[in-house]
């Protein structure tokens, strides 16, 4: 058997639709990037919705749209896909990284104010959904009225993930999500901006478009479309192709099946850790060894990844506990040990065919920000755990029982 991490879901209704477009020679954003955002903002319930190449893309359109550029500083975790924070340094902004809580992977919200109060640069906060669960995002919002900051979350893998009625991305100023095959709905590359701000959404729309005035499809639409718009705007080539679009629009109209799909995954995993015994003399169950994804009250997770802690039976109470006593180097001595662990963990996996990944990067032990401020990996040092011990499990919709009962044997073996 061989278990992929994930699986895009594609179909008879992707293959027909991205033909359309190619037939009808509109190929670059047109009638199928116009429809997949209007499903995306009703389904996210946001005013606008720009679909852009990329989550990394719409970042930069939503910073720079926010008025975010050179002088300026940027509150970002620095446990993130390294897109987050570069994302920030393309508009000649700073980014000022904070740790996160090991429980949900997402920034600490405890930290910020500290941060705040002591850098007047500091104009803007990042928050992550990581994996899908949403940030603290109602204190994140207020603490950023409070002290007039702007907020834009990387809702990369944010799709369906939910704070009681509020749809991830539609807290801040700004929301923005990918649509990579990692991501829970797929258009191969590809981006979305969410916002309720009119205004953003029109420097937004313009930004994406090389600064146009109008754009094609506006221009089609109208008489005297043969002479090209203005360009006001510095703006860049951020727009999706109409086959994107159209891949979009069948992923959006197949969402609650691909959802459902890997809710019930996540459940069985849920389960199996709790209920199954690693020895079958003993006590200890998978979850002693892999902690499964902590949810919040009244969070509902979007599963873009299904994340554990590997603790590989070690006491980590004191990595979870921000206000431990204990030293930083005892702590990252131990995250050290239990990383060998987990490292010789996901090779029994790998050999037996079955793929994991850690969840995501401490960016601030990458080499390109470590170098440029001189980081130690203890600088973030829930972080740099959330490195050493996440291990994202196989989850896709439609995994078979035969599958799912294939990986668990498996993890329960590698664990003995
Ligand atoms: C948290 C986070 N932010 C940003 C991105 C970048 O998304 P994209 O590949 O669509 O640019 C990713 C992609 O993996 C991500 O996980």
């Amino acid at each position: 058997m061989n278990i992929p991490i994930t699986k895009t879901i594609f179909g008879e209704e992707e293959a027909a639709a991205i033909v359309k477009p190619l037939e009808t020679g509109w190929v670059v954003q047109g009638p199928n990037v116009a429809k997949f955002q209007e499903m995306f903002a009703a389904f996210t319930g946001s005013k606008h919705a720009h679909a852009t190449t990329s989550c990394t893309t719409a970042l930069h359109l939503g910073l720079e749209a926010m008025g975010i550029g050179r002088g300026d500083k940027v509150i970002v975790p620095s446990f993130t896909y390294i897109a987050s924070a570069n994302a920030v340094e393309y508009t000649g902004a700073e980014v000022v990284f904070c740790d996160i809580d090991l429980r949900t992977f997402n920034i600490d919200e405890t930290q910020l104010e500290r941060l705040i109060v002591n850098d007047p640069a500091i104009k803007a906060i990042m928050p992550v959904n990581l994996f899908g669960l949403c940030a603290n995002m109602p204190y994140i919002m207020e603490l950023a009225q409070k002290h007039g900051l702007k907020v834009i979350e990387d809702s990369a893998c944010g799709f369906d993930g939910w704070i009681g009625e509020k749809h991830s991305g539609t807290f801040g100023d700004v929301g923005c999500f990918s649509f990579h095959p990692r991501k829970s709905i797929c258009t191969g590359e590809g981006g979305m901006l969410i916002t309720d701000d009119d205004a953003i959404a029109a420097v937004v729309s313009q930004l994406k478009d090389h600064g146009a005035s109008k754009s094609d499809l506006q221009r089609h639409k109208e008489k005297g479309g043969s002479l090209l718009p203005d360009f006001t705007m510095r703006g860049y080539n951020y727009r999706m192709t109409d086959m994107q679009g159209a891949l979009g629009v069948c992923q959006m109209d197949k969402k609650e099946s691909i959802m459902q799909g890997r809710r019930d995954v996540a459940a069985k995993y849920d389960e199996a850790l709790r209920s199954v015994c690693v020895n079958d003399e003993d006590k200890q169950k998978l979850s002693d060894f892999l902690m499964p994804p902590f949810i919040p009250e009244g969070y509902k997770h979007g599963y873009q990844s299904y994340v554990c802690l590997f603790t590989g039976g070690e006491d980590v109470s004191e990595l979870l506990d921000p206000h431990t006593t204990a030293s930083l180097a005892d702590l990252k001595s131990l995250v050290d040990k239990i990383n060998l662990k987990r490292n010789l963990f996901m090779e029994k996996l790998e050999e037996r065919n079955i793929a994991t990944r850690q969840g995501t990067h401490a960016v601030h032990t990458l080499g390109y920000y470590k170098d440029k401020n001189g980081f130690a990996d203890e600088d973030f040092l829930r972080s740099y755990a959330a490195d050493r011990l996440s291990i994202a499990l196989p989850l896709y919709a439609g995994m078979s029982d035969n599958e799912f009962e294939y990986v668990v044997s498996n993890i329960k073996e590698a664990l003995k």
